[in-house]
């Protein structure tokens, strides 16, 4: 880059992670394949070379077990417990380990089945809204976004409903640990997270016992039962990608629908647009996984070298592969900071791209297509809090979410 001297490219650093738009910008225009070194990893933030990173046999999204296996002996004590359950996650693996944990794992989200759940995850929108409501609680995270995905994902697992708020614990605790979102100054994260892991693996192993006896239509059940091949999963593989499931499944929607609330608040014009057309929820939807996307950051490792844009990046090196940044290229969608509903295409890759991308999409547009619908719907007036402070994001490298999200309505029971 011609002015790389000046280009203060830590994404941590409070005013990038706030608003890091007119960085990723830059990025693209002048050194889309720019070697960063505040995070001494390649930063890759073009649309087209998103795709191709993301589906290249050089990048390998093992990158737990590296980091785990370079720990000092005093930080595999603290830390090497959680981390060594973490390398065990499908999101983690190459093929062919992932190609196996991936086939094993797409029968519980068979498209029959996830639309099957619509039903049933309008009656938890529908009564989630009914607390936030009555409550007259004005953070929408607290009371609503982030309660709904945690049920949703513990009735998907096959956990009785009452359990759900464990769910939520468990989530809170791992993502300390994979986001940092409790920031780094949680010293007691990685015990936390460990605990919690315990916790639910003792959880999960009663639910499948209880599944082997007597199995149902859920994700245990499924997984017991496996593909026909002679591959099932062990039952500590399927304790692990229910933990996967929670850790993967939670924040990202819970991040996704206060994202998009918090853009039609922006855009009245937006906004209206669904309220007179309740169809168009699914656009919104889309559109803020496009413009305020819940991952600003996927991490490779590189395990042969390989060139990108005519820059070599070597074995050995670390990748930070962006799709926020190419979710915004304008070279793929014009007008690409503009947040309008209607576009069309919208081919945004919030969901990554090639063999890890999202098992739960489809699962996931529809819970957050119904929580749109409805919230507009059901919140006429849909403003911020009087008062409130401006929305800020949670510090994170890999996450784009807000802290908090206090609105107010006119809304009555
Ligand atoms: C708005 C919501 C969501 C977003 C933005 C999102 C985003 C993503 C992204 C970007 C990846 C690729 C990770 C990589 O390449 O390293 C991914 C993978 C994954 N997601 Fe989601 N996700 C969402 C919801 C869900 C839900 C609801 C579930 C399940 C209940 C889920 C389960 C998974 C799993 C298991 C993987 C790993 C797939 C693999 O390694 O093959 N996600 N997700």
């Amino acid at each position: 880059m011609t002015t790389q001297g000046a280009l203060r490219d830590d994404l941590l650093d409070p005013e990038l992670n706030h608003d890091p738009w007119p960085f990723f910008a830059r990025l693209r225009e002048e050194d889309p394949v720019h070697y960063s070194p505040a995070h001494r990893a390649w930063i890759v933030t073009r649309y087209d070379d998103v795709v191709e990173a993301l589906g290249h046999p050089a990048l390998s999204s093992d990158r737990v077990r590296p980091l785990l296996d370079a720990l000092t002996p005093e930080n595999r004590a603290k830390a090497g417990g959680v981390m060594a359950q973490m390398a065990e996650w499908m999101v983690v693996t190459d093929p062919p380990a992932h190609t196996r944990l991936r086939r094993l794992a797409t029968n519980a989200f068979h498209p029959r089945k996830v639309v099957a759940m619509e039903g049933r995850i309008r009656e938890l929108v529908d009564g989630y809204l009914d607390s936030f409501i009555a409550s007259g609680e004005q953070d929408l995270i607290a009371a609503f976004t982030f309660p709904l995905p945690a049920t949703l994902i513990s009735e998907l697992i096959g956990a009785p409903s009452e359990d759900a708020d464990r769910f939520k614990d468990w989530s809170n605790d791992l993502a300390l640990v994979a986001f940092g979102a409790g920031g780094e100054g949680r010293d007691d994260r990685h015990a936390l997270a460990e605990r919690s892991i315990a916790e639910m693996f003792e959880y999960f192993g009663v639910l499948i016992e209880k599944a082997r006896r007597e199995p149902g239509e859920d994700m245990i059940s499924d997984l017991i039962a496996g593909d026909g091949t002679e591959e099932n999963l062990t039952d500590d593989e399927i304790r692990s990608m229910c933990a996967l499931m929670l850790f993967a499944g939670h924040e990202t929607t819970t991040t996704t629908i206060t994202s998009a609330v918090k853009l039609l608040i922006d855009h009245p014009d937006q906004l209206e647009l669904v309220r007179a057309d309740p169809k168009l929820s699914g656009k919104a939807v889309e559109e803020s996984l496009r413009v305020e996307g819940a991952i600003k950051i996927l991490h490779r490792w590189v395990i042969e070298d390989f060139e990108l844009r005519g820059k070599t990046i070597r074995k050995g090196d670390r990748v930070l592969v962006s799709p926020a940044a190419a979710n915004r290229d304008p070279e793929k969608f014009p007008d690409p900071d503009r947040f309008l509903i209607t576009r069309s295409p919208n081919a945004h890759v919030a969901f990554g791209k090639g063999v890890h991308a999202c098992i739960g999409a489809m699962l996931a547009r529809i819970e957050m297509r119904v929580a749109i619908a409805r919230i507009v719907e059901r919140l006429p007036g849909l403003r911020y809090a009087e008062g409130a402070a401006e929305p800020t994001w949670v510090p994170s490298l890999a996450a784009r979410a807000l802290t908090e999200l206090r609105i107010e309505h006119d809304a009555t029971l």
